[in-house]
């Protein structure tokens, strides 16, 4: 079965049982700087478990973009992505784990007939904080899991939670038998000798994990479940690697006609970085030398590396790129109506690494016959983070070019080195990667509220061509991306300004409604990424002024958020301008 297949039985599944299926949010987080990319479909729905109403109800599915960069340095092997898509359903304190486990047995069993015989779950073993999950294990005896296909594990394996702190819970993890040989008498799900492969987990959120550690209830129990697509059409056809399904296969066929060295690695690093890196460039993304942008760079400048490695002329990018957007487009439309961009940014990203690939190789042959001639195996951390400075080497570069001389690196000295560099460029956003949207606060919801405040401002100042391209908001300020040809003005700031300022002062009443996507439109609300919506949405109201399409949240009075204050305008990218404002209070 091909993946689109199998994402399009699980809506349907989930659409005959009551689920709103809602579109996939973008893999690049809105109004959320805590997180550099979606990592789980539970993400964008932080909120909503926290108890805060979904317009589209209480059980919801959808398909989910998201972007792990942990495993970045294993992609090669034959099972890690970094880009995956994730199927998942949800029940926002409706459904509890009797239904939840019933239905994902009978998609498995049924819609994808997966014979019961393959199938082996785990359940929460229980400890201080939570008692044993027996209720799951009696519904997976109840639907027809066999009492030695039913393993209890602690929090290290049967507990998930997105992060240190936030809605989390107790889980009960869907594995498959592959049917490869038991690595040892005690061979189970736990083992990662490959014969099992998870292919799904139900979370039953009822917790939240405080910031000092201990746990709390939550309001309503939720459900939060997640299945990974690639892996479970690699399953379903057989397949040893996600490389070997129709997702993979036509780029990969491609690099082997085209190489001139055989390295199986080195094509699944290059057909996987290359997937990753469309996927985020058309979701915004552009490569830098910080956080997402970071992250963007270094997929390129590796899958770069891995095609010199095979030997394969760089003017064939754009070829590769045009395939791989054909063998994605049915999955992912927006790869094609964004070809041009993500061409265009990749070939730039392209020219950028070799200018310097040449005399960073040659640097790094000089340290490393330095290096042998006194006998030393590891490159010095400072040398890793000279070769990133520099030449723009990513580590995880510098540390195959160290393997094949047989060395390794000293990749903590380069983290700490790292990490200074970074903190004095990232300039005090030091909450980045802790919490999630759960870390909402007074600042940033009046941040938020701001937000609409400016892009109502700046249609009424500087015209309705102004539209929102991206925002980020942290406790410090707002940042604001829109539509607009030209540098503003002196004059025209400050209009924009004073503008926000009376609606702050006039202490405008904030109002919520919900409505169908197509009434809120016909009611006049602005709104940006049009098929990020789903059929019902949120129309957020300030007084008189501004009517958006959002999700919140918001003040409900603007006369406490403070004085409104540009700090910076400039240029994003080409016909677009960022403005940076704070709130002083
Ligand atoms: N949020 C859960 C996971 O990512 C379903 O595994």
């Amino acid at each position: 079965m091909k993946a689109i297949e199998i994402r399009n039985k699980y809506l349907n599944f989930f659409k005959k049982h009551n689920h709103k299926i809602i579109p996939s949010a973008p893999l690049i987080p809105e109004n959320d700087p805590s997180v550099l990319f979606t990592t789980a479909g539970m993400q964008p729905l932080v909120p909503y478990l926290l108890g805060e109403k979904h317009p589209e109800g209480k059980r919801l599915a959808d398909y989910q973009k998201c972007l792990r960069t942990v495993d970045i340095e294993e992609v090669g092997d034959n099972r890690h992505l970094t880009y995956f898509e994730m199927l998942g359903n949800w029940s926002l304190g409706d459904y509890f784990k009797e239904e939840s486990i019933q239905m994902s047995f009978d998609f498995l069993t049924k819609e994808l007939q997966i014979p019961v015989e393959k199938l082996s779950v785990t359940c929460f073993a229980g400890d201080k904080d939570c008692e044993k999950d027996e209720v799951s294990a009696n519904v997976w005896k109840k639907v027809g899991i066999p009492e030695d296909h039913i393993y209890y594990y602690g929090k290290e394996d049967n507990w998930w939670i997105a992060g240190e702190e936030g809605p989390c819970g107790p889980d009960t993890e869907i594995f498959y038998d592959t049917g490869k040989p038991a690595c040892s008498d005690n061979c189970q799900p736990s083992c990662d000798c490959g014969k099992y492969v998870e292919i799904w987990n139900n979370v039953f959120m009822e917790f939240f994990k405080e910031k000092d550690g201990t746990y709390r209830k939550l309001e309503q129990k939720n459900v939060d479940t997640g299945l990974g697509l690639e892996r479970m059409a690699m399953l379903l056809q057989g397949k040893e690697t996600p490389f070997d399904t129709e997702l993979f296969k036509p780029v990969m066929d491609k690099l082997e006609e085209l190489q001139k060295v055989d390295d199986i690695q080195s094509r699944r690093i290059v057909a996987e970085h290359l997937r990753s890196s469309m996927m985020i460039i058309s979701d915004g993304g552009r490569p830098s030398n910080i956080d997402r942008g970071y992250v963007l760079r270094r997929l390129i400048r590796r899958m770069i590396r891995h095609l010199n490695k095979l030997q394969i002329d760089l003017s064939e990018l754009t070829n590769l790129i045009k395939l791989d957007i054909e063998t994605l487009k049915e999955m992912y439309k927006e790869l094609e109506q964004n070809q041009e961009t993500i061409i265009s940014v990749i070939l730039e990203e392209k020219e950028k690494f070799v200018k310097t690939l040449i005399t960073g190789e040659r640097e790094f042959e000089k340290e490393v016959t330095k290096l042998k001639k006194e006998n030393k195996k590891q490159i010095e951390g400072k040398i890793v983070f000279k070769l990133y400075d520099t030449y723009g080497f990513p580590p995880e570069v510098t540390k195959e070019l160290a393997e094949e001389n047989g060395m390794t690196i000293d990749k903590k000295e380069f983290d700490e080195l790292f990490k200074k560099h970074q903190e004095k460029s990232r300039q005090g956003s030091e909450q980045k990667f802790k919490g999630g949207l759960a870390d909402q606060n007074e600042k940033t919801i009046s941040y938020h509220t701001a937000t609409h405040l400016l892009h109502q401002a700046l249609r009424q100042v500087l015209g309705e061509h102004v539209k929102q391209c991206g925002s980020n908001i942290t406790e410090e300020r707002l940042r604001f991306d829109f539509t607009h040809p030209q540098k503003m003005t002196k004059e025209e700031l400050q209009k924009v300004e004073d503008l926000v300022n009376e609606q702050i002062k006039r202490d405008l009443k904030v109002t919520c409604e919900e409505m169908s996507y197509e009434d809120a439109k016909k009611s006049g609300a602005i709104g940006l990424f049009t098929d990020k919506y789903g059929d019902r949405v949120k129309v957020y109201t300030i007084g008189d002024f501004s009517k958006e399409i959002c999700g919140g949240p918001h003040v409900t009075h603007t006369g406490d958020m403070g004085t409104f204050k540009i700090k910076k305008e400039e240029s994003s990218s080409s016909g677009v301008r960022r403005i940076k404002a704070v709130l002083i209070k």
